[in-house]
């Protein structure tokens, strides 16, 4: 058992023990504090990791995921009909950060390198916007997934090489929460290895990140993919889950300073039962009671394909009675589908777009109080988003 006695006799090293000769990556040094039966290492930054997931999880606030890589971020623009520029990019960047009051219902925004140090078109920094907005800035900091040697065509997530230098400098940035997304597909498997990989990807890629001050958000996307019924999904989920805390406990991860993005417990997109909110809301529940500590302060949810007013239907059914975590969005699709649509690159229609944007935003932050009704919603909102094999 850890005693105040214990900790002291436990030997204190100061990392710079570890580095000598090689540079330190910044001023803030890190203890690390051994004992026969115990490690455990602290960054400086705890503190502020905590401080920074629990403004993010706040109360009737989400995630605006906004963080499409170029070439996604073409695909979107491709589908209202404009080219992928970089001044087409920033355009609709700018129309998202700059929705008047947005911060009322968005705690943190995501964004990909590009935007990170962008400017609007008005020449403002979108961190700074951002942050007067009081919305958190965030970055994804994987590379993208990649086909698994080894394994049943699945995929794995890459990025550690030089993710510690590259998370100190964006911090030096401006943002204080990073995303890794990887995925695990259910008709592939998921062979142990595609799990193994994923978890493993996930913890080392958190722990990296709280040692530079970014919080990060932990990301498994099962796949709606399939044909599956809701149960096989519930099944992986908890498998998934478990080597997750497995692997980020071995890591030394703080979990009072990290925020997952889980996929909704659904059935496959191409099975042929549909799940009400009420059954989707108590398995994804069950799920996360059986494997995510209540130390974590935030559950952000990613929308996965699911239409706007399902997403957010799903989110007001698991806040119906009080969780142990703030459970709430991380939206990309669920929130921008009709704002895009509703702008369609006219400049005449940034407003209207902006409008349907803070309806969205408004809608998801009713639904993380549990006040959701679903009244008024578009025909535009209720549309299935979902794409098979969709790469984000
Ligand atoms: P969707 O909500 O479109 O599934 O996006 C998830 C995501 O990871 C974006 O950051």
């Amino acid at each position: 058992m850890a005693s105040a006695s214990l900790f002291k006799s436990s030997l204190v090293l100061d990392k710079s023990e570890f580095v000598k000769g090689q540079p330190l990556l910044r001023q803030h040094s890190v203890s690390v504090r051994f004992h026969p039966s115990a490690l455990s290492v602290r960054a400086s930054y705890a503190d502020e990791l905590v401080k920074t997931a629990k403004t993010v999880a706040s109360p009737g606030r989400g995630i605006l995921a906004m963080d499409e890589s170029n070439a996604t971020c073409g695909k979107r623009l491709a589908s209202i009909g404009l080219e992928n520029t970089e001044a087409n990019r920033q355009a609709y960047r700018t129309l998202l950060v700059t929705a008047p009051g947005l911060g009322q219902y968005i705690s943190g925004a995501i964004l990909f390198e590009e935007t990170l140090y962008q400017s609007t078109v008005d020449g403002k920094k979108i961190v700074d916007i951002l942050v007067e907005q009081n919305i958190v800035p965030g970055i994804k900091v994987d590379k993208g997934l990649v086909p698994l040697a080894g394994s049943n065509n699945e995929s794995w997530c890459q990025g550690l090489d030089g993710l510690a230098s590259r998370s100190a400098a964006y911090y030096q940035q401006g943002a204080r929460f990073a995303k890794w997304r990887t995925v695990v597909s259910i008709p592939n498997g998921p062979s142990a290895l595609a799990v193994k990989e994923a978890a493993w990807g996930l913890a080392r890629y958190a722990a990296i990140s709280q040692d530079n001050g970014l919080v990060p958000i932990v990301e498994p996307e099962i796949l709606l993919d399939g044909e599956h019924a809701i149960e096989r999904t519930f099944e992986v989920a908890q498998q998934v889950w478990a080597e997750v805390f497995f692997y980020l406990a071995e890591n030394n991860v703080l979990f009072e300073g990290i925020l997952l993005k889980p996929s909704m417990v659904t059935p496959g997109a191409e099975s042929k039962d549909k799940a009400t909110p009420d059954k989707v809301a108590d398995l994804t529940l069950t799920l996360l009671k059986r494997r995510i500590p209540p130390s974590v302060p935030g559950i952000m949810f990613l929308s996965g394909g699911q239409s706007e007013v399902e997403a957010t239907l799903n989110l007001n059914a698991m806040n119906q009675a009080p969780n142990p975590w703030h459970v709430s969005f991380s939206y990309a699709r669920a929130l921008q589908n009709t704002c895009l649509k509703t702008w369609g690159g006219r400049p005449e229609n940034v407003k209207a777009a902006q409008d349907a944007l803070l309806l969205r935003a408004k809608s998801n932050s009713l639904a993380q109080l549990g006040k959701y009704t679903g009244e008024g919603e578009s025909e535009e909102a209720k549309k299935e988003l979902f794409v098979k094999g969709y790469s984000y």
